[in-house]
């Protein structure tokens, strides 16, 4: 497994293979100067094992800073941070700890599928990047196993140009998003010609294109099934699990196992992030948390361990941002 300090970029993550070895320290910023639910150390964030993986202390160290945060927060029965607007304007207890987003709106982290169409609709789509991820690239041979042709799922793909890049593998290609405008983006600004039908079991729309080996269903992936999409051999997930409400996680691994053919390979691309000041997404997911969830059904190695920290992540007034790659392996 690599331990690579990673250039800067845009997105919110680098997925950079050119990155300087060892993990980099990173210092605080004024945004952390609440007493109350201090972050860790970032040098103590920082520390991993020969291994390249967090150290168990490390590990301790920023679930007690999570849980530090969580436990400030009421939550209310729709599954949102509870706090009134007054506790907002003047706050007067720790259950008034107010935390941002990465547009550095007020946001208790916590997304339904019309929270992202407003997303859309204005346009805070700064997670979309205008280059192919690394780690796809980077991974990629691992990732078919020298398959003719593998079928990918991208879940959650928003309108990511990994999928072009993956038709030109000649890959074919099945994704998913809830938001239309997205997927028309993709097709649009990609000058691919669609064609559209409506879903007769679920809610929305598929979209497929005329001349190249690509589907998007415009639908809630927690309503996709094997039954309705198919199998695969080859899962690309960036931006997707980090994305999710941490309470869907089972939800999500449900129906990402249920489409994995058997010895299928996923490549997963998750975040350990505090959320402290920083509501997410993405969410902090403990790398321990994937075995948890996959390990009855994959073979889960961890690939990648990144310093991510870049100029964006650093306006969230974040003390770390590390990006974890998995290959998991679908069990027989
Ligand atoms: C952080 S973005 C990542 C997009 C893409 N993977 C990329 O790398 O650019 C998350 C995407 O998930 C979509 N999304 C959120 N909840 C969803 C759901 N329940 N079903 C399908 N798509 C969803 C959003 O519309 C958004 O485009």
């Amino acid at each position: 497994m690599n331990t690579v300090a990673a250039p800067l970029e845009n997105g919110f993550c680098n997925g950079n293979d050119e990155g300087v070895v060892s993990a980099k320290r990173i210092k605080l910023g004024p945004q952390q100067a609440n007493e109350s639910c201090k972050p860790t150390k970032p040098a103590a964030a920082a520390a991993v094992n020969a291994n390249g993986h967090p150290t168990a202390k490390s590990t301790e160290r920023r679930k007690s800073a999570t849980a530090c945060s969580s436990e400030n927060f009421r939550v209310a029965e729709n599954g949102h941070q509870d706090v009134n607007n007054e506790e907002k304007d003047h706050p007067t207890s720790s259950a008034a700890l107010i935390r941002r987003n990465q547009d550095g709106e007020i946001s208790d982290g916590y997304l339904t599928t019309d929270d992202w169409k407003t997303k859309w609709e204005r346009g805070k789509t700064k997670f979309h990047k205008t280059q192919v991820h690394g780690m796809l690239k980077k991974h990629y041979q691992r990732l078919v196993q020298g398959r003719d042709a593998p079928r990918f799922l991208v879940p959650l793909c928003g309108k990511t140009l990994d999928m072009i890049w993956l038709l030109e593998q000649g890959c074919g290609v099945v994704g998913c998003d809830v938001v239309e405008l997205g997927v028309q983006q993709f097709f649009v600004e990609n000058k691919l010609e669609y064609t559209t039908e409506t879903l007769k079991d679920i809610d929305g729309t598929v979209y497929k294109g005329k001349d190249e080996d690509i589907t998007i269903y415009c639908a809630d992936f927690f309503k996709l099934s094997s039954a309705l999409i198919g199998q695969f051999d080859c899962i690309w997930d960036r931006g997707s699990m980090a994305a999710i409400n941490p309470s869907d996680r089972k939800r999500y691994c449900d129906v990402i196992s249920d489409v994995l053919k058997p010895d299928s390979r996923y490549l997963l691309d998750i975040f350990e992030v505090p959320h402290d000041v920083f509501s997410g997404p993405p969410h902090n997911i403990d790398p321990e948390e994937i075995t948890q969830l996959f390990g009855d059904v994959c073979r889960v190695e961890q690939l990648e361990h990144v310093d991510a920290m870049n100029p964006w992540s650093k306006t969230w007034g974040v003390a770390y941002f590390y990006e974890n790659n998995f290959l998991l392996t679908r069990k027989k």
